[in-house]
């Protein structure tokens, strides 16, 4: 989606002949929009329609926990068991139409091949390292990465080491914000991110082995498995404007002002009526009468989930490395009394956390009821009876400014 990137052989034009020892290739078009949108061209030894066996279809059950109140919520995530693997364990938070929100901490490894063929995914990846293998070719990760892989790619993990991540899959498009893009789809100047902070895959390996290879394709809101006779590996190249890629959050650079920057300043995606924005270390407002925290806020018309990853929350009470807190539209939000004096003088914030925004309102799983802290929604009130709470050095460490 970025750029347009080659790996491997592919012939000197679309649609003519290109053999293997003599053996002609398949060639496969993937793309959007009906052969009008972004695509990429592969050519696979074999036909990626070789179904030998069609398993079963598992429908996706998603269980909804309605809260006896409407209400600020914090869920503390980081303790959440581990099960299943990079795609079975995921365990859905939270969710509407347009995105899904899952935990995911793995306690095996994927012995399948995986495929979303409707929708594309972001995994943010929190804790864990390692390889996502790809039709496309290997696309390596490490903490702090965002991993976005378009629907119709089909990979698996092989992770190192234990894996914590934030998955996000949506019936939508995930996309570089527009007013970062200029015309040609160049990342702009002033754009917190460029080309060079996006990771395409690095390296096409083509594997050449028959045997029985089952592929888990979502679609139509279930998992259909497939299996197949041929490594589905099999490509010895491609070319185009799809692919999966990576993105640091640690590579996001911030944008600071001289009073208050709002949200939108930090996002890094754009969804289907939603968006990905990350808060980053940054210098804090510099104005000698700027109060380097946000302003209270209504959401009018969206849900405000962020996911704390790093850094010092000591500020905002309760909140911990893997939590959550959820504020919903139609109530406004901001910092506990007292912070905004306390915040006062304060020049830079070592926070890191993600932010998922939606426009339409977001259901709950009984998982968020497991997690769900019970007291999030009085911190306001419990700590205007009291002091606010330490805020640790001139620095703003332990600020957590975006809230
Ligand atoms: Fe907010």
């Amino acid at each position: 989606m970025p750029f347009y990137q080659r790996l491997g052989d592919v012939p000197r034009k679309r649609h003519i002949q290109f053999r293997d020892n003599g053996t002609l290739l398949v060639e496969e078009v993937m793309g959007l929009e009906g052969f009008t949108g972004n695509e990429s061209i592969l050519y696979h030894l074999q036909s990626p329609c070789r179904v030998m066996k069609l398993d079963g279809f598992e429908p996706i059950e998603r269980k909804e926990w309605v809260p006896d109140q409407h209400a600020h919520r914090h869920f503390k995530t980081f303790d959440v068991e581990p099960e299943g693997d990079e795609i079975t364990g995921r365990r859905l938070l939270m969710w509407n139409s347009d995105v899904e929100i899952s935990l995911c901490r793995p306690s095996g490894t994927m012995d399948y091949f995986f495929r979303n063929g409707e929708g594309d995914e972001v995994i943010f990846v929190h804790e864990g390292s390692g390889v996502l293998e790809t039709i496309f070719g290997d696309v390596p990760y490490k903490d702090g990465d965002y991993v976005v892989i378009p629907r119709g790619t089909t990979y698996r993990f092989v992770p190192e080491g234990p894996q914590r991540h934030l998955v996000f899959e949506t019936p939508g498009l995930i996309e570089i914000p527009r007013r970062y893009r200029n015309q040609y789809g160049q990342i702009m100047e002033g754009a917190p991110y460029y080309h060079r902070d996006i990771h395409p895959p690095t390296e096409l390996r083509t594997v050449r082995e028959k045997g029985e290879f089952p592929i888990k394709v979502r679609v139509r809101d279930g998992y259909q498995t497939y299996v197949v006779d041929y490594h589905p590996f099999d490509v010895v190249g491609w070319d185009g404007y799809l692919f999966p890629w990576t993105f640091s959050i640690h590579d996001f650079e911030p944008i600071t002002g001289r009073i208050h920057q709002p949200p939108p300043s930090h996002q890094t995606f754009a969804g289907q009526n939603f968006v990905i924005c990350s808060f980053c270390p940054r210098k804090l407002d510099f104005d000698p009468l700027a109060v380097p925290i946000p302003y209270h806020h209504s959401n009018l018309q969206s849900e405000e989930m962020i996911y704390y990853v790093s850094g010092n929350f000591g500020s905002r009470r309760g909140v911990e490395v893997g939590s959550i807190t959820l504020h919903p539209s139609g109530l406004p939000h901001g910092p506990q009394p007292g912070l905004a004096e306390k915040a006062i003088g304060m020049h830079e914030t070592h926070e890191l956390a993600v932010m998922c925004d939606t426009f339409h309102p977001l259901k709950l799983t009984p998982l968020a009821k497991d997690l769900d802290d019970g007291k999030y929604a009085y911190s306001w009130y419990e700590n205007a009876q009291a002091d606010a709470g330490p805020v640790e050095d001139a620095t703003g460490a332990g600020l957590t400014s975006h809230l």
